[in-house]
C-alpha cells in the first residue's frame, strides 16, 4: 500500500507546485514507485515537466466527471497516467475550473477523489497530490484521500499567518473525514539565509509549532534556478541533482522514507 501525502497551502505560489515534483523526484531517485497526482485548474505539475494535456480528453478532470456521475476502475484511471520519465502524472488541466460547483451535489462530495487513487494505490509507494491554493471541497478531497499533509510556508509573514488555517481544516477533516490523516510537516520555501525576515520567521515557526508538529531542519533557499526549472522542463532533481534546492528536497524525502517506512 503506497503512502498518500498531499502539499497544501490556502496561499498562492508559496511553492506547492515545485516541491511536489521535487519531493516526487527525490522518492523516484530513492528507489520508489511514485505518482503524482494535480488537482489545480492551472495544470502546472505538467507545464513544469514540459507537458500540455489541455486538449487531452484523459486527465484528472474527466475521472473526477466519470467518479462523480457514477465509477472509476483501475483502467480507466491506469489511461489518464502518463509516464514522464521516472514518475507518472495524472495531469489536469483548465476544465478543472469549477470542479468546487460540480462536486457540492455530488453524493460522498468528500471521498470523490479518494475512489479514484483508492484504485491505484498498490501500484505505488508514494502518490504525492498537488493542490490548489484554496481550502475549497477539491482540497477536502485530497485531504481526504491522503494518509499525510506536508506544508510549504514561504518565508514570509503572511504565509506564516495562514498555516493556524490550515491546521485547523487539517484537524476538522481528521475529526470528520479522515481520522488517521497525520501532519507529516512543515518546510520553509523560498528561504533567503541572509536576511531578517527568513530567519526571524524560521525562529518563530520552531518556537510556535516545534513541539506540536514536525518542522523540517531542512530549508528551500530561493533560487532562481528553480523558478528556471520549467524552461527546462525537468525536475530540479533531475537537471542538477548537486543544487542547494535539490539536495533540501532530498533530505526533506529522506527523512519522509525514514518516518514512514515505505
Ligand atoms: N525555491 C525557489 N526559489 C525561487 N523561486 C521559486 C522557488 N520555488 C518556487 N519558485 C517559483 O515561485 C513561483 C511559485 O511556485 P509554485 O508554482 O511551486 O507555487 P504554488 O504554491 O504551487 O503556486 P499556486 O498556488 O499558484 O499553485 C513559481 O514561479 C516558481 O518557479
Ligand atoms: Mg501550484
Amino acid at each position: 500500500m503506497s503512502e498518500v501525502i498531499c502539499l497544501i497551502n490556502l496561499k498562492g505560489g508559496v511553492g506547492k507546485t515545485v516541491s511536489s515534483i521535487n519531493i516526487a523526484y527525490s522518492f523516484a531517485k530513492l528507489g520508489k514507485k511514485v505518482l503524482i497526482i494535480d488537482t489545480d485548474c492551472q495544470g502546472n505539475i505538467a507545464k513544469a515537466l514540459g507537458k500540455n494535456y489541455d486538449e487531452n480528453p484523459n486527465t484528472i478532470v474527466t475521472l473526477m466527471t466519470e467518479a462523480i456521475e457514477g465509477e472509476v476502475t483501475k483502467q480507466r484511471v491506469r489511461e489518464c497516467i502518463y509516464n514522464v520519465g521516472i514518475v507518472g502524472i495524472l495531469p489536469s488541466n483548465f476544465l478543472l475550473t469549477g470542479i468546487d460547483y460540480r462536486l457540492m451535489n455530488a453524493f460522498n462530495r468528500e471521498c470523490v477523489l479518494k475512489a479514484i487513487v483508492d484504485t491505484v494505490r498498490e501500484d505505488y509507494d508514494y502518490i504525492v497530490i498537488d493542490c490548489p491554493p484554496n481550502l475549497g471541497l477539491m482540497v477536502t478531497n485530497a485531504l481526504t484521500a491522503s494518509n499525510s499533509v506536508l506544508i510549504p510556508v514561504e518565508a514570509h509573514y503572511l504565509s506564516f499567518e495562514s498555516l493556524k488555517v490550515m491546521l485547523g481544516t487539517v484537524e476538522m477533516v481528521k475529526k470528520k473525514l479522515n481520522p488517521d490523516l497525520k501532519i507529516a510537516g512543515v518546510f520553509l520555501t523560498m528561504y533567503q539565509q541572509r536576511t531578517k525576515l527568513s530567519q526571524g520567521i524560521e525562529a518563530k515557526l520552531f518556537e510556535i509549532y516545534g513541539a506540536e508538529i514536525n518542522v523540517f531542519n531542512d530549508t528551500i533557499p530561493y533560487s532562481i534556478k528553480a523558478a528556471e526549472q520549467p524552461l527546462y522542463g525537468k525536475s530540479l532533481i533531475e537537471l542538477a541533482p548537486k543544487h542547494p534546492v535539490s539536495v533540501a528536497y532530498m533530505n526533506i524525502a529522506k527523512e519522509l522514507v525514514a518516518n514512514g517506512k515505505q
